[in-house]
């Protein structure tokens, strides 16, 4: 297929200075030029104005600086930087345009650390709640996820730096993620693990994309031409820099052939990485031709002009731990938090200082930031939930702490659920903010069940037991079993990794100077055994995890299958009440690209205080040859509305919003006949709804 490009053509002048510094370098030039000399960079050639390549993990922040002999952190004073809320929470937000903001805050960071790649969005699916990355990544949800990239990378790259989404591709579990063979069915890749990516790369003219450590079918992805070539260039017209995972190239030919530009490592035998010399021997023994990493460096070079490397007085400078970056995390930590429960309306808590708080759990009080594997950050502060409260309430207020529970095996776990008993039972209110941490949702590992470390699952009872007046804050990047407990939790929070201002975010949203607006961007189910990963196989299979599910990912799999889950996709309470109404639908069908659906409906706030509220709409297909989730997520929009507001919204479908990749086809393909169009407040909670006939 002859794709457009996805990146914009250079000028001839460009092109020229290219081709002429191309001319001018070595053999050992080029060589330094597509790997690693220090964890994070390459070698620049200094004496052609060459700059080195500096890349930083993402998503949540820059991460601190790195020595090249010991490839451990500096811990210099230099590199402490802003925390961002993890990715999930960022797509908890169903925002666009919050998420532009969110990019575009930490592009100035990365630029004002004088990095040139972010080693960010992660983008991939969240196939099983047991992933230890979900939290680096979106969704399980492929629009929701692609709404969210593209803005997030564009913001990104305003600041003259390169985004990187990551892992290319179907890097959906840690254990074994260095060489795990995945096999997925071609309707499931379509539909599912593709279109973030290709949404990144053609949308949001992402300019790097990260190859994974797996191997897909058959083949590691950073050698994998199928997937590297044939789709990534010639179908979806990239034409960008392909960064390996760090230790994701196992053979130099393959690598080249598979066209990644960096070969990346995390050790100092720099010169012995596959794209140092042992390629330099190949090239020199004749076996690989010199033009064949001619065009890598071309393409090296091209970059460096986008991205103004060595134009250093037009390109942005960036700005790190501004003001305005914290607030803009502290915006996005805000809009993130989902209020799952509030049957007693007993949030927003009431300012009263003659009423005793008591905060329990560990996660209120640990700092969560620098841990979890690549994305760590050395935050330059973080307030922790107990330290928010402390600082919104001020000193009139009687706020105890007790720790609950301590991930420390070390520590007496019955003298501290006794202590946090005592306290609830002689205290007016409650605020337990328990979890996870970084030892589950990490790098490298995944979770083995759902359910609560440390015994939580006996101490939030006993403390609803203790205290009618309990506030339960999950606090978590993935979803966690809360079947022992959450009937008796009529107040249920869940807050993210939220980095530097995400207590203070937190305290705000539970005495309602911030009314919730964040929604799932996953499903939270009773039980593993509910899982499709369960129900199917396999997760995390063995030396090949087939993915067994096929289309029946999230929501996809508990709606078809009518698997009740605790908290459904989409979900999430406001502080106020909307109103769905008068909803119009007009297909067109005069389009050459095909039928246009037209939906508009008015959406009402009904309650007494401002709020946002995310309508999504959702397609379900009534009859089809072939089998079809029960409904798909299709279009979204993030409405503020003052009380006794009205807004009319208008959603456009377009042909792909009814297709299925049809395998014999190798195409999306729509089969005309009767298709239900539903919106509403969560994937479960549908308020308006229409056959139409397309
Ligand atoms: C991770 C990547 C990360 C890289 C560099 C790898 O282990 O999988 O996500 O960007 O390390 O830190």
């Amino acid at each position: 297929m002859n794709q457009q490009q996805t990146l914009e053509p250079l000028s001839p002048d460009v092109i020229n200075k290219i081709e002429h510094l191309l001319s001018e370098l070595t053999l050992d030039e080029k060589l330094s030029m597509l790997h690693g000399d220090n964890v994070y960079d390459t070698k620049g050639v200094k004496r052609l104005g060459i700059p080195p390549f500096h890349f930083s993990d993402g998503p949540m922040g820059v991460r601190g600086e790195f020595d090249r002999q010991t490839c451990s952190y500096t811990f210099n004073t230099d590199d402490f930087a802003t925390s961002f809320p993890c990715i999930t929470a960022l797509a908890a937000t169903w925002d666009p345009q919050l998420a532009y903001e969110t990019g575009n805050t930490l592009g100035r960071e990365v630029r004002g650390r004088g990095k040139d790649v972010s080693l960010s969005p992660g983008i991939n699916i969240q196939r099983s709640p047991l992933c230890g990355r979900n939290f680096e990544y979106m969704s399980e949800d492929p629009h929701l996820i692609s709404k969210m990239c593209v803005p997030f990378i564009e913001g990104i790259q305003k600041n003259d730096v390169s985004a990187c989404i990551k892992h290319f591709v179907a890097n959906n579990q840690e254990t074994r993620r260095m060489d795990v063979n995945v096999e997925i069915d071609e309707r499931a890749l379509h539909e599912l693990y593709l279109p973030g990516f290709q949404a990144a790369i053609q949308e949001g003219h992402c300019m790097a994309v990260m190859g994974a450590y797996n191997q897909f079918r058959g083949e590691f992805c950073c050698q994998n031409t199928a997937l590297m070539q044939d789709l990534l260039r010639s179908t979806w017209g990239f034409n960008g820099m392909v960064i390996s995972d760090w230790g994701a190239v196992h053979d130099t030919k393959k690598a080249l052939d598979a066209g990644i530009h960096f070969e990346m490592n995390v050790n100092n035998q720099y010169d012995d990485y596959y794209y140092a010399n042992p390629l330099k021997e190949r090239i020199l023994s004749g076996e690989i031709k010199e033009d064949t990493i001619d065009d890598l460096i071309r393409r090296i070079l091209e970059m460096m002009f986008r991205l103004k490397m060595m134009d250093p007085v037009h390109r942005s400078s960036g700005a790190y731990n501004t003001p305005e970056n914290r607030k803009s995390v502290y915006q996005t930590a805000r809009d993130s938090i989902v209020l799952l429960k509030n049957e007693k309306h007993l949030l927003p808590l009431a300012k009263d200082p003659h009423r005793t708080i008591a905060v329990i759990g560990e996660n209120a009080n640990r700092l969560h930031a620098f841990s979890g594997g690549s994305s760590e950050v050395r935050a330059l502060y973080e307030i922790t939930p107990l330290l928010g409260l402390k600082m919104y309430l001020g000193g009139n207020y009687q706020v105890n702490y007790a720790k609950g529970y301590s991930s420390d095996k070390e520590e007496n776990q019955t003298r501290l659920f006794e202590e946090a008993i005592y306290l609830a039972k002689h205290s007016d209110l409650v605020l337990y903010v328990g979890g996870l941490n970084h030892d589950f949702d990490m790098e490298s590992a995944d979770r083995t069940d759902l359910k609560l470390p440390f015994e939580q699952d006996k101490l939030i009872p006993a403390l609803l037991h203790a205290n009618p007046n309990t506030v339960i804050i999950n606090m978590s990047g993935s979803p966690v079993e809360m079947r022992n407990w959450v009937d008796q939790a009529h107040t249920l929070v869940q807050y993210w990794y939220s980095g530097t201002e995400g207590g203070t975010a937190l305290a705000e949203m539970l005495f309602g100077d911030v009314n919730p607006s964040g929604k799932l961007p996953v499903t939270f189910p009773k039980a593993l055994e509910d899982t499709p990963t369960v129900r199917f196989g396999e997760f995390p299979g063995d030396d090949t995890v087939h993915y067994r599910e096929g289309i029946y990912v999230g929501y996809r799999y508990y709606d078809t299958f009518n698997v009740e889950p605790e908290f459904c996709f989409g979900h999430g309470l406001s502080y106020t009440d909307f109103s769905y109404h008068d909803l119009r639908i007009n297909v067109s069908e005069n389009d050459p690209s095909g039928p246009i659906v037209n939906v508009t409906f008015s959406l009402t706030n009904t309650g007494s205080v401002a709020g946002a509220e995310v309508a999504q709409l959702y397609v379900s297909d009534s009859e089809c040859t072939v089998e079809r989730p029960k409904k798909e997520l299709k279009q979204f929009a993030k409405i503020f509305l003052q009380p006794g507001e009205t807004k009319e919204i208008s959603m456009q479908l377009s042909k792909e919003a009814f297709c299925f990749y049809s395998v014999p086809d190798s195409d999306w393909k729509l089969e005309s006949g009767d298709f239900l169009v539903q919106i509403g407040s969560s994937s479960r909670d549908l308020r308006l709804m229409q056959h139409i006939t397309l």
